[in-house]
């Protein structure tokens, strides 16, 4: 497994990339397996490190996993053989908590310590716990584990104090087999939520107004099996339209869904750049000034915080002083030292960085922080003066389906050693 990213930076991208499925969206899929002992095909997963490790929190749940391609699942939860995943599988990947909602909904119990993930800012797990009970789930702490019980959910009227994207999907998937009608106030409207509502209704359930903040789900007895594509995944195509402009480039972003990328698409256009929408792609042509804006990363249709940290690299390019506002997360502007060590003018004044450009950057050792910190390091090191070196990639190979070749089959000078 290579560890680290060599760029030498210098070369705009040109011609056309391609999305792969969204990772977001493709733990939630996973997860929903649970529901039932039939079997689910899944397709358009990309092929990455936190899609195969949530199939490991699933097969160590006794689920029957298989991957006919790398693009592709076939899981069976008919003999499952345990509602508690090994702790040290959910402490690495947050989206591993997902289990929680469909063991308790069909076996009446789950058991999960708190789950760990990225080091972006304290990431409370209320808002889930608080929806299980409100449909009746008794909810302990054990040991290092929450112990969550019930005999049979029921519907429920539930107020998101926060519209959490995993807390909105875990109480779906938990209503879906609750007896009665659960609606979710202040639920999340990422796109995710969208895919996981369409494939719930494949599987035979009934949720309605996914994609907006109140999600009503009918509870079924039972669900069934099902074959589901995964949506397009809208961080990697907005970290392409980033790329194209940061590298002064013309890119075509097949596979990219305009409409999940309204918030970026206005503020590449603010900037000065040329964005054209297509029914299934985008097209992002850089000018040769960029102009300073200011952005603030909120929940959808907001500008993502997963952009957050790619649009402050193509900042650092851009004439004037730009404001970067981080309101989800209270600790997601770590990258900032390591775009400093490439010559960016940039102070972080805890969920606020600003921004002075242009800044000339220069190649040096940086390392990646988690996905979305590499992932702006890896668009600033496409325009800084020679060789960039950035460790831990892991992170970025976690969520990028081989973001090396991609970025290298439109131009840019990159290999993992
Ligand atoms: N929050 C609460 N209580 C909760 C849950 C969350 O207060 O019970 C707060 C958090 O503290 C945070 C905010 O809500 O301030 C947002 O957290 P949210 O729960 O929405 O995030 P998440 O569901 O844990 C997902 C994505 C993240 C993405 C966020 C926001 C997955 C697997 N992860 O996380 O993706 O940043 O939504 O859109 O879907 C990434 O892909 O790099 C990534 C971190």
């Amino acid at each position: 497994m290579a560890e680290r990213f060599i760029v030498e930076g210098g070369h705009p991208l040109r011609g056309s990339v391609s999305v792969s499925g969204s990772k977001n969206a493709a733990v939630a899929a996973v997860a929903a397996a649970l529901l039932v002992a039939d079997d689910c095909y899944l397709e358009n997963l990309p092929d990455i490190g936190d899609v195969a490790y949530m199939a490991r929190v699933l097969e160590s749940l006794g689920v029957e996993v298989k991957r006919p391609s790398p693009s592709s699942l076939h899981l069976n939860a008919s003999r499952v053989t345990s509602t508690s995943p090994a702790s040290e599988l959910v402490v690495s990947l947050r989206a591993s908590f997902m289990v929680m909602g469909p063991l308790l909904a069909r076996f009446g119990q789950a058991a999960c310590p708190p789950p760990g993930g990225d080091v972006i800012g304290q990431r409370p797990i209320d808002v889930h716990l608080a929806g299980f009970a409100a449909m009746g789930a008794d909810i302990r702490r054990q040991g290092e584990k929450f112990l969550a019980e019930a005999r049979g959910l029921r519907g429920a009227r539930i107020f998101m104090d926060y519209p959490s994207v995993l807390g909105t999907q875990n109480v779906m998937l938990a209503a879906t087999l609750a007896k009665g009608t659960t609606v979710i106030i202040n639920a999340a409207a990422e796109p995710e939520i969208v895919g996981l509502a369409e494939l719930l209704n494949k599987m035979g359930a009934r949720v309605h107004g996914a994609g907006g903040h109140t999600v009503e789900i009918e509870g079924m007895e039972a669900l069934h099996g099902a074959r589901h594509a995964i949506i397009p995944d809208r961080i990697e195509a907005g970290t392409f339209a980033i790329a194209a402009a940061i590298s002064g480039g013309d890119l075509r972003i097949a596979g990219a869904v305009p409409q999940h990328l309204q918030s970026l698409v206005a503020k590449l256009r603010e900037a000065g750049a040329r964005v054209d929408e297509d029914e299934g792609s985008l097209s992002v042509c850089c000018p040769s000034e960029l102009r300073a804006v200011s952005i603030q990363a909120v929940p959808y249709p907001g500008l993502p915080t997963d952009l957050q940290a790619p649009m402050a690299a193509l900042l650092t390019q851009a004439t004037g002083v730009s404001y970067v506002h981080e309101r989800v997360f209270d600790n997601r502007l770590l990258y900032v030292s390591e775009l400093r060590k490439m010559g960016a003018e940039v102070v972080s004044t805890g969920t606020t960085a600003i921004i002075s450009g242009p800044t000339p950057l220069v190649g040096t050792s940086v390392r990646a922080l988690d996905i979305r910190a590499g992932a702006a390091l890896l668009l600033a090191a496409l325009v800084a003066r020679g060789r960039t070196e950035i460790s831990d990639i892991y992170h970025l190979n976690r969520g990028y389906q081989r973001i090396d070749e991609k970025l290298r089959s439109v131009g840019a000078v990159i290999h993992a050693e």
